[in-house]
């Protein structure tokens, strides 16, 4: 298949690779020349990783570059993918320039928390969907299918089958604040700073019992560490506005993020790192 990924940082990279490595011919778009360059080397370290770590079964890192073109999109291409900041009139702006070059291409946005329909507005409706990757997309198993009103159904169905055939379980989803993922992982990660706030437990004791009890591969206390409290905060203020009072982040969240306690990324989060 010909596929495009439009934006090559961390998630475009990945989604490249992921591509390539299942015999796919990519096309990666990016903003200029010089980022182009850095997502071909973010792409290429990526692949070669997973050489070194024997991923690729008997496939060679260099000979699946070889499929990576860093140009404008073909013609005929099937799919398209964005993976550009989380800007609705950027992601449209991107989507409606493919919707131009690739007049066949599924056109999906690999957003994490846009409204898929607002994205759609003014594009070819029928062809446009989410396809949520996880990070690091090579590894992740789960893809979020997601799907809007005025999408083909045939299109939802041909994206179901190529995540498929690359070895992601596929969870379809409507377009709806947060999607699956997002709103239950951040409900329970902010119930979790609640009992924090309200002395229930030490953040190492709710993460136990969740890790001990529930057979979570991680606490939600760890979890929120990783995404970073600023990024769980953003999410949690935007399905508040979205969904309602229920979603309103807890103070100490706030507090935490006010002073510069981000999580692993800072050094000190729920946890000291
Ligand atoms: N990072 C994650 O863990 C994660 C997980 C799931 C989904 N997402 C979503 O994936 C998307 C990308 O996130 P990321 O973390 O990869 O961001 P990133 O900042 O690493 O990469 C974004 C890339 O888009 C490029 N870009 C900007 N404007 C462009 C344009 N006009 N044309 C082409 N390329 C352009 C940038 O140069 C950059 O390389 C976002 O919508 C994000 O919400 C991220």
């Amino acid at each position: 298949m010909k596929a495009v990924v439009i934006g090559g940082g961390t998630m475009g990279a990945g989604i490249a690779h992921l591509l390539l490595a299942n015999e796919h011919q990519v096309w990666l778009v990016e903003a200029d020349a010089e980022r182009a360059n850095a997502g071909f080397l973010g792409v290429k370290a990526s692949l070669h990783r997973a050489e070194a770590k024997g991923k690729l079964k008997d496939r060679d890192a260099d000979e699946l570059l070889a499929n990576l073109t860093v140009a404008e999109p073909p013609a005929d291409a099937e799919l398209v993918i964005e993976a550009v900041p989380e800007n609705v009139p950027l992601k449209q702006k991107v989507l409606g320039f493919a919707a131009e070059k690739c007049p066949d291409a599924i056109l999906a946005s690999n957003t994490s928390s846009l409204s898929i329909s607002e994205i759609a507005a003014g594009l070819p409706g029928e062809r446009v969907l989410g396809m949520h990757f996880f990070n690091p997309v090579p590894v992740q198993q789960l893809v979020e299918l997601v799907h809007h009103e005025g999408v083909d159904p045939a299109n939802v169905a041909k994206a179901r089958t190529w995540a498929e055939e690359m070895g992601k379980t596929v969870i379809e989803v409507r377009d709806s604040p947060g999607f699956a993922t997002s709103r239950l992982g951040v409900a329970v990660g902010m119930e979790a700073i609640r009992m924090l706030e309200e002395g229930v437990a030490s953040a190492a004791d709710i993460d136990t019992g969740m890790k001990l009890g529930y057979r979570w591969p991680m606490g939600p206390l760890e979890l929120t560490d990783l995404v970073g409290l600023d990024v769980r905060l953003a999410i949690a203020e935007h399905l508040a506005a979205e969904l309602g009072p229920r979603f309103d982040p807890p103070q100490l969240l706030r507090d935490k993020v006010a002073q510069g306690e981000l999580g692993k990324k800072t050094g000190q989060g729920f946890f000291s790192w």
